[in-house]
């Protein structure tokens, strides 16, 4: 027993201290991805954020220290693009928003965004999630969102997106969630 005791007390040392190591090592690596980077800094300069909640967006550290994103730690590639809880974003979604090669979640939800959805969020095939409610987002549907091939769910009430629902969003397979009330579609 007190053999078994011990054993387990070194393995779970041995885990914190590897666990440690990897965080340390994964919060101190300098972004890698100049794509993203571009990207990011694209993307916040077509929004105005009058009460300055993304004013930590900086372009010298770790791409997942900015604020609203979050980062795979090896390759220091932009996976979510959370900016919701700021409420007060006011502009365009940048079509350098479909660099960001491996985005699984968008969600821009509850804020003044309005022009297009760019067509080149069709470019994102790791996409699994896009929230748009609460925007002011006009214009068509994109033909090109039906080449996120990995979309679950796609959130769009209450927005002015207008004309028809384009037949090729019925290709996404992966889709279970499509919710567009509220919009001027017909
Ligand atoms: C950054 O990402 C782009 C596109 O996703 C890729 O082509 C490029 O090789 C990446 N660069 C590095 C340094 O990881
Ligand atoms: C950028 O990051 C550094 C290091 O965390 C910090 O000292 C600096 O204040 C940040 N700049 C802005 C504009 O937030
Ligand atoms: C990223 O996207 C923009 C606009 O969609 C494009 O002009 C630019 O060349 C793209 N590539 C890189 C590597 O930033
Ligand atoms: C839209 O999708 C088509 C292929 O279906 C592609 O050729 C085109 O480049 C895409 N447009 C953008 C802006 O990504």
């Amino acid at each position: 027993m007190p053999n078994s005791i011990s054993f387990s007390c070194a393995a779970t040392l041995i885990w914190c201290f590897s666990s440690l190591l990897l965080h340390s090592y994964s919060s101190s690596a300098p972004y890698s991805n100049e794509t993203d980077h571009l990207a990011l800094l694209a993307i916040r300069s077509h929004f105005h954020d009058p009460i300055g909640f993304t004013t930590s967006l900086n372009n010298s550290i770790n791409l997942g220290q900015w604020t609203g994103v979050t980062c795979a730690h090896r390759h220091q590639k932009v996976t979510k693009l959370d900016l919701r809880k700021y409420q007060s974003l006011r502009g365009f979604l940048s079509p350098y928003v479909g660099n960001l090669s491996f985005l699984r979640h968008i969600n821009i939800a509850d804020n003044s965004f309005h022009g297009e959805i760019p067509r080149e969020i069709g470019n994102l095939f790791r996409l699994e999630t896009l929230m748009i409610t609460d925007n002011s987002f006009s214009g068509l549907m994109p033909t090109n969102l039906s080449r996120c091939s990995n979309l679950i769910a796609f959130h769009a009430n209450n927005n002015k997106l207008a004309g028809e629902i384009p037949e090729e969003i019925g290709c996404l397979f992966k889709l279970q969630k499509l919710s567009i009330r509220r919009n001027l579609l017909t």
